[in-house]
C-alpha cells in the first residue's frame, strides 16, 4: 500500500530512442537528489532503443511492446497499462517516447503522465513538432530564445498543463543542431526537478489523514 513512511513514487519510464533523459533521471536518483522516487520499469516500443538497452544493462525491469502485434492503439495501451499496474507504477514518465498516448492510459493515470518537449510550449508544439523539426522551426522564425517544457499529458498533443520550463538564448550563428544540444542540457536538469516536485506532492497527498465518515 502507498501509505508507508518509506513509500517512494514508482516511475514507469516510456522511451523510444537514445534515452538521455532517462539517464539524467537515473543519475539524479543515484546521486541521492531524487530520494522520493524509484524506477519500477522501463518500456519501449523499439527493441533497439539505446535507452532500453541501457536500462537492461543496469538491471532494471524492462519490457518491449511491438506496435505491429496490436490491432489498434487502445489495445496496445491496455497491454502497457497492465504492465504498469503489475509493477505498481504511480507516475508515468515519457522520455522521448514516439507514440501518442490514448485515453486508455490517461484514464488510468489521470494527471500522472508527464512529458518533456524541446520548446517553450505552447510555442512549437503539436502535430509534427518532433525532434529536429522543432529546432529548425525555431531558428527559421529567428527567435531570440527557446527552451524546454515539462507538462502533464492530455489527449491534446503537447497541450497539457505546464509544470516547468527552462530557457536558453539563441546566438546569431545558432544552428538547429547547436540549439538541440543546448536545449538537451536544460532538459536533463528540468525533468528531475519537476519529477521531484510532483513526487513530493503525491507523497504529501498520501500522507494526509483520510476522512472518516460515520452514518
Ligand atoms: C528530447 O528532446 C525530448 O524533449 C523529446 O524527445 C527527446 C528525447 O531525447 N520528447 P532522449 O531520448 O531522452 O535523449
Amino acid at each position: 500500500m502507498a501509505t508507508k513512511e518509506n513509500k517512494k513514487i514508482r516511475l514507469g519510464i516510456l522511451l523510444s530512442g537514445r534515452g538521455s533523459n532517462f539517464k539524467a533521471i537515473l543519475q539524479t536518483i543515484q546521486s541521492g537528489q531524487l530520494a522520493q522516487v524509484e524506477i519500477a520499469t522501463v518500456i519501449s516500443n523499439r527493441p533497439s532503443s539505446q535507452g532500453l538497452l541501457y536500462a537492461e544493462e543496469q538491471g532494471f525491469n524492462t519490457a518491449i511492446f511491438l506496435p505491429k502485434l496490436f490491432p489498434h492503439r487502445e489495445a496496445y495501451d491496455q497491454t502497457l497499462l497492465d504492465h504498469l499496474k503489475q509493477h505498481h507504477v504511480d507516475l508515468v514518465i515519457l522520455a522521448g517516447y514516439s507514440r501518442i498516448i490514448t485515453s486508455v492510459l490517461l484514464k488510468a493515470f489521470p494527471q500522472s503522465v508527464l512529458n518533456i518537449h524541446p520548446s517553450l510550449l505552447p510555442a512549437y508544439g503539436g502535430k509534427g513538432m518532433l525532434g529536429m523539426n522543432v529546432h529548425e522551426a525555431v531558428i527559421a522564425a529567428h527567435e531570440k530564445e527557446s527552451g524546454c517544457t515539462v507538462h502533464r499529458v492530455t489527449e491534446a498533443i503537447d497541450a497539457g498543463p505546464i509544470l516547468g520550463q527552462r530557457k536558453v538564448s539563441i546566438a546569431p550563428e545558432e544552428t538547429p543542431e547547436t540549439l538541440a544540444e543546448k536545449v538537451l542540457i536544460q532538459e536533463h536538469l528540468l525533468y528531475p526537478e519537476v519529477i521531484e516536485k510532483i513526487a513530493q506532492d503525491m507523497l504529501d497527498i498520501l500522507a494526509q489523514p483520510k476522512e472518516v465518515t460515520t452514518l
